[in-house]
């Protein structure tokens, strides 16, 4: 792998919870290097650690000791205020059960970041664009409780979309939903893997075929990646 075409670069990552006085170690030295806008699908066990390793990606919370770097830049290494800015502007989160503001509308959760976003001018104009690319333009005026689980994922991709992020990270995104509907939201993603500008989709599944979809699959096992296999 060319260094230059290495998006995230994880190095001797550890991380452990305390609950009480027990401590569960969950990632034990994690090296994990993520080719930029490559999709790899993320494999393992429940309990193995998949999504603490997400969230450390995505800078919702940070490593006991070891290293984070997306390009140049290591996560470490920034403030409060540039961390936050970072990931606004760099990665989008698609959760398994669409974490959806219920008292808002669609479009308003889908440019909700965008509105806190650096730089994304029209941010009602493109979340409208977005709706209508997922299929929703119809819906974009409902609550999210008046949609389907397979519609509201489809607008939370279109939230994660808002900022043209490098960097999509998705936690069991078809983990809810039945398999057609499944289906759809990963040709949708397959879609977005497949524009001209590129991005790197980091997806934890179970599902066979998000694999076979994957460019790479890695697999946490132990606290570590073990597999990275070239397909
Ligand atoms: N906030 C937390 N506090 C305490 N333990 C946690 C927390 N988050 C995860 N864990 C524990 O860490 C382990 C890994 O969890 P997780 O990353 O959610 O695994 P996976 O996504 O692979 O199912 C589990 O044993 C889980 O109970
Ligand atoms: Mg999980």
């Amino acid at each position: 792998m060319e260094k230059n075409n290495i998006h995230i670069d994880i190095k001797n990552v550890f991380k452990s919870y305390s609950i009480g006085k027990k401590k569960v170690e969950v990632l034990k030295d994690v090296n994990w290097q993520i080719e930029r806008d490559s999709w790899t699908a993320l494999l393992g066990a429940s309990g193995s650690g998949k999504t603490t390793l997400l969230t450390l990606l995505g800078m919702l919370e940070k490593p006991d000791s070891g290293k984070v770097f997306c390009g140049d830049i290591e996560y470490d290494k920034l403030s409060k205020r540039q961390s936050n800015r970072f990931r606004n502007a760099t990665i989008g989160f698609v959760f398994q059960s669409y974490h959806m503001f219920p008292e808002l509308s669609v479009l308003e959760n889908v440019y909700l970041p965008g509105m806190i976003g650096f730089g994304v001018k029209n941010y009602k104009k493109k979340a409208m664009e977005l709706l209508d690319k997922v299929g929703l333009k119809e819906r974009m005026h409902h609550r999210p409780s008046e949609l389907s689980g397979g519609e509201q994922q489809r607008a939370a991709i279109a939230r994660a979309l808002i900022n043209e992020p490098e960097i999509l990270l998705a936690d069991e995104p078809t983990g809810n939903l039945d398999s057609v509907t499944g289906k759809g939201i990963l040709s949708l993603f397959q879609e977005i893997h497949n524009e001209k500008s590129g991005r790197t989709i980091i997806m934890i599944t179970h599902d066979p075929n998000v694999a076979a979809l994957a460019d790479k699959i890695a697999t946490l096992k132990d606290g570590q990646i073990i597999t990275q296999t070239d397909k």
